[in-house]
């Protein structure tokens, strides 16, 4: 078994396993290359080529441990019927979703296979590209955070009007989160299908809602997905990142379901390594600004991050994605840096 896997699995491991969220991504002139090729952000999701070609660009530079699957979180919304565009210097825009009649087209949840199939073919190929100790992470976006892009119909300030959806609207507003779901754990059974070999939830604006929120509609339906999928594929392991919830992540370490939880960069590494790895196998937290910085500061932080986690299993990563703006050199410190050590 992988190093990865194995790790993930709570078997011990000799230094703890590292990849990047965004690992392919703007700060690689090799994604930008086929990224151009690609015409847009679109198309490069959407086929399945080039979409395993800027997968496997990063694991084949820096020798990262795992892959992760080249998506993107809202492509569930464009199966489910809502038109999704990434535009350039503004980020994702799409219709919004707020009505009962609203709602009511985006209910057929199985016509999101029709659109979503080339990214079953992208898991596929790299199953078949990628050596058999770098295991493929596929994911999708938890309902909370796909919710508040689908209310809004934009990134900005998506979680205060979904939010507010929440509390005025919350019959709807549930209505919302059940079917998306559902959805996704349709979605998660074909990535499974196609072979992806652990999942993880991305709750990337969870930390908008309060503590009781947190708990009833980000926790609670992730909870739902997981059981359900792993209910199917138990040996599936799960990675859950609720992005910035603070301590509520102690209410996810509870759940029995998955087996990892990513934290972000905001959360004390001392709480962390006291109340939560005891309970959970940790993934994070390095800020992604210091892949920024001089080699000499990155370094001082690598090893204050590698010293607070050291006395659980623990998977090395970043508190959020790494930014276009990371220097290349710098993750390939990092990478040489984790490979050499002794936990
Ligand atoms: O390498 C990987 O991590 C795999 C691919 C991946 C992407 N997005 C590619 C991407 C994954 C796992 C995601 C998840 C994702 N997408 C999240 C959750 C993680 C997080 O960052 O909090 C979210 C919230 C999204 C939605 C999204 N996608 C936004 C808001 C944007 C625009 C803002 C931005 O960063 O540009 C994207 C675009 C996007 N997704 C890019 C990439 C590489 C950049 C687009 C480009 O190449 O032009």
């Amino acid at each position: 078994m992988s190093l990865f896997l194995k790790c993930i699995k709570g078997i011990p491991v000799e230094r703890p396993p590292v990849w990047f969220m965004r690992q392919a991504g703007r700060y690689l002139p090799e994604y930008k290359n086929t990224r151009r090729k690609a015409g847009s952000f679109l198309n490069l999701c959407y086929n399945s080529d080039l979409a395993t070609e800027v997968t496997l660009q990063p694991i084949e530079k820096f020798g990262f441990d795992a892959a992760i699957l080249f998506a993107d979180i809202l492509l569930i919304l464009d199966g489910l019927g809502v038109n999704v565009q990434f535009v350039e210097g503004q980020g994702p825009l799409l219709d919004p979703i707020k009505s009962k009649a609203d709602i009511q087209k985006i209910k057929n949840i199985e016509k999101i296979h029709l659109k979503l199939s080339p990214v079953y073919d992208t898991v596929k190929k790299l199953k078949s590209e990628l050596p058999a100790e770098i295991p493929l992470i596929g994911f999708a976006g938890a309902p909370w955070t796909l919710a508040t892009y689908l209310i809004n119909g934009k990134g900005q300030q998506g979680s205060v009007t979904a939010k507010k959806f929440l509390v005025e609207n919350n019959e709807e507003f549930e209505e919302i989160i059940n079917l998306l779901t559902e959805a996704t754990i349709e979605y998660l059974i074909m990535q499974i299908k196609a072979g992806a070999d652990v999942i993880k939830i991305f709750d990337s604006w969870a930390g908008a809602l309060n503590a009781d929120m947190v708990r009833r509609y980000s926790l609670d339906p992730i909870n739902r997905i997981v059981s359900r999928v792993k209910s199917l594929y138990p040996d599936i392991p799960f990675i859950v990142f609720p992005r910035s919830v603070n301590t509520t992540y102690s209410d996810f370490c509870e759940i029995k379901q998955f087996d990892v939880l990513a934290v972000d960069q905001f959360l004390d590494r001392k709480w962390i390594a006291e109340k939560l790895q005891p309970k959970k196998i940790i993934q994070g937290n390095l800020d992604p600004l210091f892949l920024t910085q001089r080699g000499d500061i990155l370094l001082k932080e690598l090893k204050n991050v590698t010293k607070d986690f050291k006395n659980y299993p623990y998977v090395f990563n970043l508190g959020h994605g790494i930014t276009p703006d990371a220097k290349v050199e710098n993750v390939s410190l990092v990478v040489d840096y984790i490979k050499g050590l002794k936990f």
